[in-house]
């Protein structure tokens, strides 16, 4: 029997991932589903990016979404930030944490933050700077890890490679975007290899998978199989990035969070208060979110009705 973790850290991505990717919402709702998600047990929020507004209008505000929101004492609320301007804005709205995002392929990259990979580079040298100086750690997140939507593959080698380079960028953490939904088991196990083979262990490593073709969850129990402890999933399944043609929805908070505990993995998160939630998700956009729990409703509730 396959040996898995005995405890998660799942970061919550809907109120910046989720919503970049909807129709904006007015400040005070988006500050309404951060303050929600903090009483749920999550113990990392991404609560907003700091971008162009003319490129993602519905991060416009994040200012406000940060001074506005109710923190709790043991949550680190991240914001993704594009360059360095991005990420003086973000410390100047106390952010915990912050985000750098850089593309695997040339093209996404060049779509995306309007750079090529190699400025982007040398910008994540910046973003990491101001993150230490002001006392905070700087995540870097190589998005279209898993495949681009529009140069198709992305060679793994090319990923670890790009990996180790924001290593030596002293980025203090990495993760790994999905971001249009590409990824399979095999490729997952792909990545992880060619990340070993770069003296990047799975446990260094955090996955962000969107559900674009049905394999989100699929994906987080290949990678819970290598090791791999640190998970990006969206309340209801909101999310999805702009300039990836086609792309929608993040792994579902409330669906990972239920696998993981009828699994035995540990996640820290009330999953009824998740639950309630995603309700207050749906109701914020206005739409039916793909959450199969809130659909279904948990495991145990089968029997019970
Ligand atoms: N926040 C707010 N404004 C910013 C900014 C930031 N992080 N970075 C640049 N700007 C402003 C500049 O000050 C400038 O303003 P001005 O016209 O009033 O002088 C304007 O944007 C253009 O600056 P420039 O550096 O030429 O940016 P650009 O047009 O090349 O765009 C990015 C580059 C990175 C700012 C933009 O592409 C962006 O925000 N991308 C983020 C995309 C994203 O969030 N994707 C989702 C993640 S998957
Ligand atoms: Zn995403």
């Amino acid at each position: 029997m396959t040996e898995w973790p005995a405890r998660v850290d799942i970061r919550e991505v809907g109120p910046r991932d989720g919503l970049q990717n909807e129709a904006p919402v007015a400040v005070s709702e988006r500050i309404r589903l951060i303050d929600a998600l903090s009483r749920t047990g999550l113990r990392r929020i991404e609560a907003a990016s700091f971008v162009s507004a003319a490129a993602i209008p519905p991060m416009a505000g994040s200012d406000e979404v940060m001074a506005g929101i109710d923190r709790g004492a043991d949550i680190v609320y991240s914001a993704l930030v594009p360059n360095a301007k991005g990420a003086e804005r973000a410390v100047a709205a106390r952010a915990d944490e912050l985000e750098l995002v850089v593309s695997a392929s040339e093209t996404h990259n060049l779509k995306n933050i309007k750079r090529t990979v190699a400025e982007s580079l040398i910008g994540a040298r910046d973003v990491v700077e101001i993150a230490h100086n002001a006392g905070i750690e700087a995540e870097a997140i190589v998005s279209t890890a898993f495949g681009c939507p529009y140069e198709g593959d992305v060679a793994p080698e090319r990923v670890a490679q790009l990996a180790g380079h924001l290593i030596d960028a002293e980025a203090d953490r990495l993760s790994f975007g999905d971001t249009t939904g590409m990824a399979t088991p095999r490729r997952v196990n792909d990545l992880l290899d060619a990340l070993e083979r770069a003296g990047i262990s799975a446990d260094r490593v955090g996955l962000h998978f969107h559900d674009t073709r049905g394999t989100a969850l699929a994906n987080v129990l290949a990678a819970l199989e290598r090791g791999v402890v640190r998970f990006d999933a969206s309340i209801g399944g909101l999310g999805g990035c702009p300039y990836a043609p086609g792309a929608s929805g993040n792994a579902v908070t409330e669906d990972l969070v239920h696998m993981c505990h009828d699994m035995g993995i540990e996640t820290g998160i009330d999953l009824d208060a998740l639950l309630a939630c995603a309700r207050l998700a749906s109701e914020i956009v206005n739409r039916e979110l793909p959450s199969a729990l809130l659909h279904a409703g948990p495991r145990t509730r089968t029997y019970a009705s």
